[in-house]
């Protein structure tokens, strides 16, 4: 290869590398961390941590295939969805005002998998089970990368 044709192709990678960057930037959406009033905010971390024990005790009973188990804490994490916990009305109207709407989007999309989880295990469909299982967990990390910035950043 000449030297004129390998500095064309090397500018060739990198002009791919950038517009590869470009759309990966465009592609990702923005992490802003959730702006939530202290009672809410300490609502959200209790449910959290109750959600981070529910898995962990989740994936024991699935690899164990302890199906009742598992099904009775799939139907915990698919009903302890931070909307439907007893809030007034104008108290969840306040709420859904609050959170982004795509936050409500992923919150619902992930506690629904809970109940998906719970019918998969009840059906003795233990790898259907464990495939929503790792979906739940994606789900974890994808709404942690968005809303939960500071959480991650901690973990460095
Ligand atoms: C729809 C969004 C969303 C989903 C889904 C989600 N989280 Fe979170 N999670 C958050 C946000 C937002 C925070 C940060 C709260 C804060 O800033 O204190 C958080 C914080 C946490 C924390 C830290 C609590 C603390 O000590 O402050 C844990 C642990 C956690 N999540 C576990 C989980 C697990 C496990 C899953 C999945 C099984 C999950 N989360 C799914 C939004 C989500």
């Amino acid at each position: 290869m000449t030297h004129t044709r390998r500095l064309a192709s090397l500018a060739g990678i990198a002009a791919i590398a950038l517009l590869t960057l470009q759309l990966t930037a465009r592609a990702a959406p923005k992490a802003r961390a959730l702006k939530l009033p202290p009672e809410l905010a300490a609502m959200l971390k209790k449910e959290m941590l109750l959600l981070d024990g529910g898995m962990r005790e989740l994936l024991g009973h699935i690899v164990r295939g302890e199906r009742s188990a598992a099904a009775r804490i799939a139907d915990k994490v698919h009903a302890s969805f931070i909307l439907k916990r007893s809030l007034s009305k104008a108290q969840l109207g306040q709420l859904l005002r609050a959170l982004p709407k795509q936050f409500i989007k992923q919150d619902r999309a992930f506690h629904g998998d809970g109940a998906k989880l719970a019918k998969a295990l009840r059906a003795r469909q233990l790898t259907k089970a464990a495939s929503i299982y790792a979906r739940m967990v994606r789900a974890c990390v994808s709404c942690h990368v968005r809303f939960a910035p500071g959480l991650l950043a901690r973990g460095r």
